[in-house]
C-alpha cells in the first residue's frame, strides 16, 4: 500500500522520543541502526547531541520508522553555491541533517514511502525551525551506502544532490543535501 500523508496523519503519528515514549522492538535488519535506538537514541536526546522523532502506528503503539535530526552547515563550492542562487562572500550554509534514518523491515514490508515521508517530515520541521527559531537552508545527509548501496537512489529519489565540496573520499558515506525551498 502507498503511505501517503492521509495515511500518515490517520493512522500513525510523529512524536519524539523522550523518557516518557517507551521504545519497542525494532528491526529495520541493520542491527547498527537498530542498536542504536535501543541503547543510544535517549542518551543522545539526553545529552543533547540528538533529537529522534518515532512514527507509531496509532492501533499498536509499534514504532514504524525513526530519524534523528542535528544541526549542521555545510561548505558549498562557488558553483554549488551559484546553483541554489546563494550569492555570499562565506561557504559554510547552515543546514538540519537527518543523522539517522531508518523503516521497520515489518513495515516496508506493508507499506510504500514511509522513508520518503519521514523526509517530508524532516522537511517540514526545517522550515517550521525557519519560521520561529533559527535559520536553516537545507536538509543533509551523510548517506550510508557502507550498509545499503542503494540508499543514495533513495535520497536522490527524494530530492538530494551530492556535496562535491564534501565528497567523502572513504566512500563510506555520500554527503548529500537537500535545498529547502527549491
Ligand atoms: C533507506 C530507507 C529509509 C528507505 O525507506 P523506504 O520506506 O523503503 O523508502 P520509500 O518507499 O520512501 O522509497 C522511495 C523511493 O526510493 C527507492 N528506494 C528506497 N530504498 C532504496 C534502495 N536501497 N535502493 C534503491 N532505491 C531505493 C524506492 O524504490 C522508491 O522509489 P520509487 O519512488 O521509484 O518507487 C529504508 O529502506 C531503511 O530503513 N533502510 C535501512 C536503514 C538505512 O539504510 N537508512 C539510511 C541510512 S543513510
Amino acid at each position: 500500500m502507498k503511505f501517503s500523508k492521509t495515511v500518515g496523519s490517520t493512522y500513525f503519528k510523529l512524536e519524539q522520543l523522550t523518557q516518557d515514549a517507551p521504545i519497542d522492538v525494532f528491526s529495520c535488519s541493520i542491527a547498527e541502526y537498530d542498536e542504536y535506538l535501543q541503547k543510544d537514541a535517549m542518551r543522545s536526546w539526553n545529552d543533547h547531541i540528538a533529537l529522534t522523532w518515532l512514527l507509531r502506528e496509532r492501533s499498536t503503539g509499534r514504532i514504524a520508522s525513526y530519524m534523528s535530526l542535528i544541526a549542521d552547515a555545510i561548505k558549498l563550492s562557488v558553483s554549488e553555491k551559484e546553483l541554489h542562487d546563494l550569492n555570499y562572500p562565506f561557504k559554510t550554509i547552515p543546514a538540519i541533517k537527518i543523522a539517522k534514518l531508518a523503516v521497520s523491515h515489518e513495515f516496508r514490508g506493508k507499506y510504500q514511502g514511509i522513508g520518503s515521508f519521514m523526509i517530508s517530515s524532516a522537511r517540514t520541521i526545517a522550515r517550521k525551525c525557519n519560521n520561529y527559531y533559527c535559520a536553516c537552508r537545507f536538509l543533509t545527509v551523510d548517506a550510508d551506502i557502507e550498509h545499503n548501496e542503494g540508499v543514495r537512489t533513495f535520497y536522490e529519489k527524494n530530492g538530494f544532490i551530492t556535496n562535491t565540496e564534501l565528497s567523502n573520499k572513504n566512500r563510506k558515506t555520500i554527503s548529500m543535501r537537500k535545498d529547502l525551498y527549491r
